[in-house]
């Protein structure tokens, strides 16, 4: 996978409370990053590992004054899919564009059962942040009841299509898939690294059909869902996962120091 540059991230969720804290947190990782000489993700150099963080809307201007300049950027948790106007409570692409975010998380498997976020919706978020000159990392993933059924390789094989539809080649340069099952996200059961890859490998036989297979080698996908310290290596080491989405271990700035120097 070395066409792939490895790409980890922190989703800080609903976290941390207040402003301080954020920046404590932001301020605490670059620290670490210093303290590991982790020169590649400071400098983001070729073949390094690029590294963002995803912080609660109001914080991520300050955040981002902190981390830039260790090469590190920052992200939106979401994004509405209208540009603007009666919409209270939303956020548009525009004005997390405005405030230096380069990514946007898409179809997050909280958003998806918790604010209802539909296929059609995330699609059109995806579109959003394409449009806006962002990049979408469009979480997938089976909940429990779907692994139960044994259905993974259908129900990624629906979300991939059904929230890429319209994207064209030249854009998919610019998106990330997150796999995450559900089942492995906040629960301490970090999916088994092989059992992630073939997932992995199934997700870029779908991109093949849908595109072709240059778009099928070339896109990132990360894998999300419990990875610690412990776990990051082992993930790391197979062939078809290209980095990481991480959520509780991101909010300790050693822990996410030390996956983001995976060995
Ligand atoms: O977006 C990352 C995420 O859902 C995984 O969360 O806490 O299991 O690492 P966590």
């Amino acid at each position: 996978n070395s066409m792939r540059q490895p790409i980890m991230a922190g989703n800080w969720k609903m976290n941390p409370a207040t402003e301080a804290d954020a920046l404590n947190l932001a301020r605490g990782f670059c620290a670490m990053l210093t303290e590991l000489e982790d020169t590649c993700a400071m400098d983001a150099k070729e073949g390094c590992t690029e590294v963002v963080v995803f912080p609660p809307f109001p914080f991520i201007s300050k955040v981002k004054d902190i981390v830039a300049k260790y090469g590190i950027t920052v992200g939106a948790q979401q994004v509405y899919y209208e540009n603007k106007g009666a919409f209270t409570g939303s956020v548009a692409a525009s004005m997390v564009k405005s405030v230096g975010c380069e990514y946007v998380l898409c179809g997050h498997s909280e958003r998806r059962s918790l604010f209802s976020d539909s296929d059609v919706n995330i699609n059109l978020k995806v579109k959003k942040t394409l449009e806006f000159g962002m990049k979408p990392i469009l979480c997938v993933g089976e909940t429990q009841d779907e692994y139960d059924l044994g259905i993974t390789q259908e129900v990624c094989a629906m979300q991939v299509s059904k929230d890429l539809r319209g994207v064209s080649k030249e854009d998919m340069r610019n998106v990330v898939i997150a796999y995450e099952p559900v089942w492995a996200i906040g629960t301490g059961l970090v999916c088994d690294a092989k059992a992630a890859n073939d997932v992995h490998k199934y997700i870029r036989t779908i991109l093949a059909k849908m595109y072709d297979e240059e778009v099928a080698q070339s896109t990132r996908i990360q894998y999300g869902g419990s990875v610690t310290p412990e776990s990051v290596d082992g993930l790391m080491a197979m062939s078809d996962i290209d980095g990481c989405l991480v959520g509780g271990a991101s909010l300790f700035a050693d822990k996410f120091a030390r996956i983001v120097n995976f060995k």
